[in-house]
């Protein structure tokens, strides 16, 4: 797939078909995305990708953490946005809420689209993403950044859609519990990936930008 097409026609996919995903699929887009570029080529992504029962389990784990009424203990974003940040969270808000047919007032549905984000989307695979607690944090972060987002542009390439997922790993002490990644491991973030169910209705969202006059500042071109 053109570069150009995928960055376009990339979109967080929060509705999967349930078919497997070939490990050599998987083991391809990942071979290409380690290409992605890092501070000092310290390549600080340690990558862990689970399906199948081991996911149920994380899934499961997760679930009744939340039922239990326990909070993440990773708190993403660690203070709430403001402003226009803020109204932006909002407007992504509304345009899924409007789709899948949520009613703001209705706190039952709410948690439920909030537990399907906790569980990957119900993707067949996920990504977690870690790195070591020795690097520096906005490195390691940038980096793990990069990699992200070249995993789900490569993805595309395989007929596969994605969400970067801080959800999935906002209790990372079940994740670590399921697939032993070491306390001396950060853990960023997850990917969801699966085959796409367009007929699920958050797939259709459009999410928007902002025009690129009110982001970039032009120096020297007259
Ligand atoms: C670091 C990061 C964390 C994210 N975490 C979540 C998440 O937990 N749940 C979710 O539904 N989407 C999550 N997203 C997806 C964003 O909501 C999405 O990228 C944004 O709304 C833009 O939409 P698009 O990906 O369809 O272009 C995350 C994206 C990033 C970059």
């Amino acid at each position: 797939m053109d570069i150009l097409e995928a960055i376009r026609k990339r979109k967080s996919i929060r509705g999967y078909k349930p078919d497997p995903i070939p490990q050599e699929t998987l083991r391809e887009i990942l071979g290409i995305a380690t290409r992605s570029p890092s501070a000092m080529n310290t390549q600080p992504w340690e990558i862990t990708v689970v399906t199948g029962k081991v996911l149920d389990n994380i899934k499961q784990g997760i679930i009744e953490m939340l039922n239990s009424g326990a909070t993440p203990s990773i708190k993403i974003p660690s203070k709430p946005f403001e402003g226009k940040y803020r109204q932006r969270q909002v407007d992504l808000a509304i345009q899924i809420f409007k789709l899948m047919g949520i009613a703001r007032e209705d706190k039952e549905k709410r948690a439920e689209w909030m537990q399907r984000g906790f569980r990957f989307f119900d993707a067949p695979a996920a990504i977690i993403l870690s790195v070591d607690r020795s690097l520096d944090e906005v490195h390691s972060q940038f980096d793990v950044g990069a990699i992200t987002q070249t995993i789900c542009l490569t993805a595309l390439n395989y007929g596969l859609g994605t969400c970067i997922e801080d959800q999935g790993v906002g209790f990372p002490e079940i994740v670590r519990k399921f697939t032993h990644i070491p306390e001396s491991q950060r853990i960023v973030t997850g990917i969801a990936i699966g085959y796409p169910d367009w007929d699920f209705p958050a797939n259709k969202v459009e999410s928007q930008r902002e025009p690129l006059e009110d982001v970039v500042t032009w120096y020297g071109f007259d």
